[in-house]
């Protein structure tokens, strides 16, 4: 699809409507989303407990890329491209492993883990071999979340993307987690309708008993998919969180949130609300399900929201944290990778359960599989129109003003009515 006719696709759209019909299943407009999603975005790709040894890695794909996440003997972690520089194979074949070097099973050009070149059979003496490293990914570490940006040249500053973040997920001790376990939820939907979907909370209630039973309800009309999430609605459950945010500043816990509107490089959020109901942590009765990962040792019932970018994102409990990454695989097709992480020290069968950890959101993430691909479906028919947004909606109504920023179709080229 030319910018023209991706300019003419957007022609229809209306600031708080739903996209039109192409922007969610066009193979030329997915092709732009990936590139700009890429080279844009630091991207949340694991926790760094996957690989704890020298020599761990394990591969994430991004479009049609594949990169190899490797640990060094020195402890750092380097990201490469999984394509040999001899005549281009791909050089992990497996998800995960374990190596000493990277060896391209097609020849066997060997590179140590930093990417040089280190062995190539039968070429010539003088073969310039520094010169055929491996291509580097940028990669950087936060609180051990691995995050990665495929920008050509050493991309945006990721200072600058995760500043914020620090200081309010200070108390939570992630370097000290692991992860306990992980589940991928393929959704046959592209990636807007599913982070649409995460972004409001106006199809809690009808789609979500589970959710709905562990979060106080008023919170999740105010603040459902976090802050920013719900424009009108929060003045209702002022009074509850007035209470508990003048107890929890009282305490000595910061209770600060804050969210990007439209016009921001990664339209982040972030913020610390109580989960409701006197529950603990986000689990199926509301009690601990493993042990502390906060610094101060106690359950507080609260959980705190990053949306690092849209598709980008952690929330953490006392107890747990979860990691999503909306891995978009095709116009159509959506990866919700899901990792849950507890304290590193905490033994499974003793400590901890996985599936009571993983319990409430494998519920949830299921029925939001259902109602997004139902949702695909639909928007797929010659009939849709996009559609008018809820005030429990206002976040997906700027999230569309972000996305087409994002693709380089800003709203002064769209014309409306
Ligand atoms: S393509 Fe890798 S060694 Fe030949
Ligand atoms: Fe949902």
């Amino acid at each position: 699809m030319s910018t023209v006719e991706l300019q003419s696709a957007t022609h229809e759209w209306r600031e708080g409507f739903s996209l039109p019909r192409d922007l969610y299943r066009d193979a030329a407009v997915f092709a732009r989303d990936i590139e700009a999603l890429a080279t844009s975005q630091w991207l949340l790709v694991d926790h760094e407990s996957r690989i704890a040894r020298p020599g761990d890695y394990f591969t994430v794909d991004v479009g049609s890329e594949s990169i190899i996440i490797v640990r060094d003997k020195d402890n750092s972690v380097h990201a490469h491209y999984n394509v040999c520089r001899h005549r281009g194979s791909r050089i992990c074949l497996e998800k995960q492993g374990s190596a000493r070097a990277l060896t391209c099973p097609y020849h066997a050009w060997t590179y140590d883990l930093a990417g040089n070149l280190k062995a190539a059979r039968y070429m010539p003496q003088d073969f310039p071999a520094a010169e055929y490293r491996l291509n580097p990914c940028n990669v950087r570490v936060f609180n051990g979340l691995i995050f990665i940006n495929l920008a050509r040249d050493k991309g945006p500053s990721f200072e600058d993307f995760i500043a914020r973040f620090g200081p309010i997920l200070e108390r939570h001790d992630l370097t000290s987690t692991k992860v306990a376990v992980r589940q991928v939820f393929p959704t046959t939907a592209n990636w807007k309708l599913v982070i649409e979907n995460f972004f409001e909370c106006y199809h809690c209630k009808p789609a979500h008993p589970t959710y709905c039973s562990v979060h106080d309800e008023m919170k999740m009309l105010a603040f459902g998919a976090g802050p920013g999430s719900s424009d009108g609605l929060a003045a209702k459950y002022m009074e509850t969180f007035s209470a508990w945010e003048a107890a929890e500043r009282h305490a000595g816990r910061q209770t600060d949130m804050f969210a990007d509107g439209p016009d921001t490089p990664y339209f982040q959020s972030a913020g610390r609300l109580p989960i409701g109901r006197g529950n603990a942590t986000e689990s199926l009765d509301g009690k601990a399900v493993a042990p502390l990962i906060v610094k101060e040792r106690e359950y507080d019932g609260a959980q705190t929201g990053c949306v690092f970018n849209p598709v980008s994102v952690l929330l953490a409990n006392s107890d747990h944290a979860i990691g999503f990454r909306f891995n978009p695989r095709g116009p159509l097709s959506t990866d919700v990778e899901v990792f849950w992480l507890v304290s590193k020290d905490a033994q499974e069968g003793v400590d901890y359960d996985p599936e009571n950890i993983k319990a409430v959101w494998t519920v949830t993430l299921l029925e939001d599989k259902t109602i997004t691909e139902n949702n695909q479906a639909g928007v797929c028919s010659s009939t849709y129109r996009p559609g008018p947004y809820s005030a429990q909606e206002s976040k997906i109504a700027e999230f569309g003003s972000w996305y087409t920023r994002l693709i380089g179709l800003n709203k002064a080229s769209a014309t409306h009515g």
